[in-house]
């Protein structure tokens, strides 16, 4: 027996392993796309910590950061006292939003649920209004409040926390107004939108919190004239736009942020994963107005900001902001190179569905059958929890009905390690359709 094998005994029998999909494997380490168990396998990682190891894992200067900072301080948060960390990292933060007047404050939380908390907070003492409205499919965090938002498991923990309204998303592959163009469909959820404002919140709503992209929700990419016609209708309304850019940050779709892409600039960001290098650490960011709302004591947190976390935000922002230009253009070439293989899948496997993304946000929604969309809800957690694993590649599943697959691998990746994935989806799927009799 493999020290992998007797550790996952163990591992079940003292932790609560019933609450999730795991990848059976026991980790050691990780280096840039590479990731390795206890026995010296190697895994190359196409989740990337469910897109935190954005830069690859373990980027240059990202450990002796933590260390050097670990020898000095280690307890202590950025709201009993201040650190130069906590300055650096700010300063780190706001350098990724060129747009001074309207990105000029952050504020860091420990994870991205609570950024997002945070975030609606401030938008209720700016506007004073109640309301809270999200989209459909969208996710934004764990937490009681954020959990609630995005439908899953509504049933059994909710009903949803009073003050909150779901409107639709323009999910182009299944618009949920019926079989039209993307556009239309973007304009329909726009219009059933502004419907809620006016009769279902009577004006009573202080902001709209959305992903540009649904990431667990499936990789859903919208109309890319989505924002801008939504932008227009909140702010006759004054309601604030958050941008959960949680996982779509920093690079992830081939531009730092993915609202450069669709036209719009949001009221507040919230950004999390890639930007902390794998540290717990969130950051919502805005304008020193919108900031203005909050009152003394409004926020603390005992861990958060700590100096070792805001050293590593530093550490990982500075290594993007140095190599800028080569990560973004390579996430670009990446991604359509890995679009254009995905596309040769697309035409030899009738279990792909839809293959859409932008940059190195790529998602593949698996059917039992192109014309009734069946999901493939089994079969793309086979590939991904046992068949790529068995193959030496991670993928995570996403999507409302869990027959997503993620493809998100490091902004450092090469050709060769696409290569590699899209060989190893191709076995896979071949032997799914032959085994089910899938045409
Ligand atoms: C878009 C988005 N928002 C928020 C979160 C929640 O972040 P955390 O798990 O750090 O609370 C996630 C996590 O996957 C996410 O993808």
């Amino acid at each position: 027996m493999g020290r992998s094998e007797e550790l996952l005994k163990e591992l079940d029998e003292y932790l609560m392993t019933n609450l999730y999909p795991t990848h059976k494997i026991v980790v050691r380490e990780a280096r840039d796309i590479y990731v390795y168990d206890v026995d010296g396998n190697a895994y190359l990682d196409f989740m990337t910590v469910v897109t935190t190891a954005l830069l690859g894992h373990n980027p240059p200067g990202l450990a002796d950061a933590i260390a050097e900072t670990a020898k000095r301080l280690i307890a202590g948060n950025g709201y009993n006292w201040y650190t130069e960390e906590l300055l650096n990292a700010a300063k780190a933060v706001l350098s990724l939003f060129p747009d001074k007047n309207l990105y000029n404050k952050v504020h860091f939380k420990l994870s991205g649920s609570e950024g997002i908390e945070l975030a609606l907070k401030i938008a209720k003492r700016y506007t004073k209004n109640t309301y809270i409205m999200y989209l459909m499919g969208g996710y934004h965090g764990r937490t009681y409040l954020t959990g609630s938002y995005h439908g899953m498991r509504r049933r059994e923990y909710g009903p949803l926390p009073p003050g909150t309204l779901i409107a639709p998303f323009p999910y182009p592959y299944r618009c949920p107004f019926g079989d039209m163009p993307p556009e239309e469909c973007g304009k329909a959820a726009v219009e059933t939108i502004e419907y809620y404002i006016n009769y279902v919140a009577i004006k009573d709503v202080c902001c709209l919190v959305t992903e540009p992209i649904q990431g667990v929700g499936g990789i859903v990419v919208p109309p890319m004239d989505f924002f801008e016609r939504l932008k227009k209708v909140l702010d006759t309304y004054g309601i604030l736009l958050i941008f959960d850019e949680v996982q779509s940050g920093m690079g992830r779709t081939g531009t730092t942020w993915a609202f450069e892409q669709f036209n719009v600039k949001p009221d507040i960001v919230v950004a999390a994963k890639g930007m902390t290098g794998g540290l717990p650490a969130s950051a919502v960011v805005t304008r020193k107005e919108i900031t203005s709302a909050m009152q003394l004591n409004d926020e603390h947190s005992t861990f958060g900001a700590s100096a070792i976390i805001m050293a590593a935000v530093k550490a990982t922002v500075d290594y993007y902001n140095m190599h800028k230009e080569e990560l973004l253009s390579n996430a670009k070439k990446m991604g359509e190179y890995a679009m254009k293989r995905l596309m040769e899948l697309y035409d030899k496997h009738p279990l792909i569905g839809d293959v859409r993304g932008l940059g190195l946000m790529i998602g593949i929604e698996l059917v039992k059958n192109r014309k009734t969309k069946e999901p493939a809800t089994k079969e793309t957690s086979d590939i991904c929890l046992n068949r790529a694993l068995k193959r030496g590649v991670l993928f995570v599943t996403s999507g409302w009905n869990g027959n997503v697959i993620r493809f998100a691998p490091p902004l450092t990746v090469k050709q060769e390690h696409i290569d590699k994935a899209i060989e190893v989806l191709d076995k896979s799927l071949g032997e799914i359709e032959k085994e089910e009799n899938i045409k």
